[in-house]
């Protein structure tokens, strides 16, 4: 199994994202800031496997802290959170797990100090074993709804590696696949990141997965061959209405797919819907470094002194969107009601 990032005694550790498909390294963040920097420079990456890393992230800052009081290692606790929110914008479950540390904190003040310790430790940990079972929940609803054979498209990287593990969209596909069904996964290449070629192609062909990389402007073609039969992508930040924030490159797929009439499918845990912002509007789009777009492996494609942009994310709006799958169970429009009945749902055994 993929080991994507794991809690160990000296630290975090990451399978290092930057330098796969070709090394397969790995690197333990030792403190906070290390872990503040794995997100950043995309060591680890995908709305999921941001949000355990940011628990993991602020467990180990904690755990690391000389503060000597309760209320000493609180103002160390919120100067933590600061920095790990500051990473990167556009997911959601980085905040989401922010908030979930702090909820479990106030819970533990009157807690002896290594007591506290361990129990955010402890929550991290939890937090990395929910997450994939989410997935897999997502991946039994989300089955049902893939094609019993023929294409299906998939753009970024919404597998193992963006989560603890087995993947949101690709964890649907993986069950799928399980379940008996012949899919033939195409994977758009993601440019300008390449999480589809370096990260899905990789971790498909692991699983045995039959997989064919296409460049991100052949995607509209594979369509009106009639070699795709569903799309099923992942989520940053799902609004109440329905509108999903994912990869840049999402909302051009989506309205193809709505021209070709394919099933255009979200599949993301209930910790990327943020009830609280009404639409897509309010999403925060993260701007990347520039020479991600002006350079490939480190060599220059475009003159000096041309402007480019490096949006990471776009937003898609809901009527695009046929079903968000969630592990709770399958949205549907009105994404309103569907979407805050399945958040607001009692979370049993917490
Ligand atoms: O910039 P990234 O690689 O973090 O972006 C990842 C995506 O857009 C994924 O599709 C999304 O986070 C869902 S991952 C299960």
């Amino acid at each position: 199994m993929i080991q994507t990032l794991e809690w160990t005694d000296k630290g975090v550790r990451f399978l290092d994202q930057t330098k796969l498909p070709t090394e397969e390294s790995y690197v333990t963040a030792t403190s906070y800031q290390q872990v503040a920097d794995a997100i950043c420079t995309m060591v680890v990456r995908g709305a999921p496997a941001i949000g355990v890393a940011a628990g993991m992230g602020i467990a180990l800052g904690v755990k690391n802290s000389k503060a000597e009081t309760v209320g000493d290692l609180k103002k160390d606790f919120d100067q933590i959170c600061s920095a790990i929110g500051e990473t990167r914008p556009t997911a959601v479950n980085l905040f989401w797990a922010i908030r979930r540390m702090q909820e479990k904190f106030e819970t533990l003040r009157v807690r002896p100090m290594p007591q506290i310790k361990q129990a955010l430790i402890e929550e991290a940990q939890r937090m990395h074993a929910e997450d994939i079972a989410a997935n897999q929940a997502m991946g039994r609803h989300g089955a049902t709804l893939m094609p019993a054979s023929g294409g299906v498209l998939t753009h970024c990287n919404a597998g193992a590696l963006a989560t603890a593990g087995y993947g949101t969209a690709l964890g649907v596909i993986r069950a799928a696949v399980e379940q008996g069904k012949k899919i033939h996964v195409y994977a758009d290449e993601t440019r300008p990141f390449l999480q589809g070629s370096r990260l899905t192609a990789w971790e498909l062909m692991k699983d045995g997965i039959p997989t064919t990389v296409i460049s991100d402007n052949m995607a509209g073609a594979m369509m009106s061959y009639g070699k795709i039969g569903a799309i099923v992508v992942g989520a940053d930040r799902i609004a109440a209405n329905g509108d999903v924030a994912n990869k840049i490159g999402t909302y051009t797929v989506a309205v193809l797919a709505k021209e070709h009439g394919i099933p255009f499918y979200v599949a993301a845990p209930i910790s990327t819907v943020d009830l609280a912002t009404p639409d897509g509007s309010g999403i925060p789009i993260e701007n990347r470094n520039v020479k991600e777009v002006s350079h490939i492996a480190g060599k220059q494609m475009v003159p000096d002194g041309v402007e480019i942009e490096n949006p990471a994310f776009d937003v898609t709006p809901a009527k695009y969107v046929t079903a968000i799958i969630t592990e709770r169970g399958i949205a549907r429009a009105p994404y309103e009601d569907s979407l805050r009945k399945l958040a607001e749902e009692a979370v049993v055994g917490r």
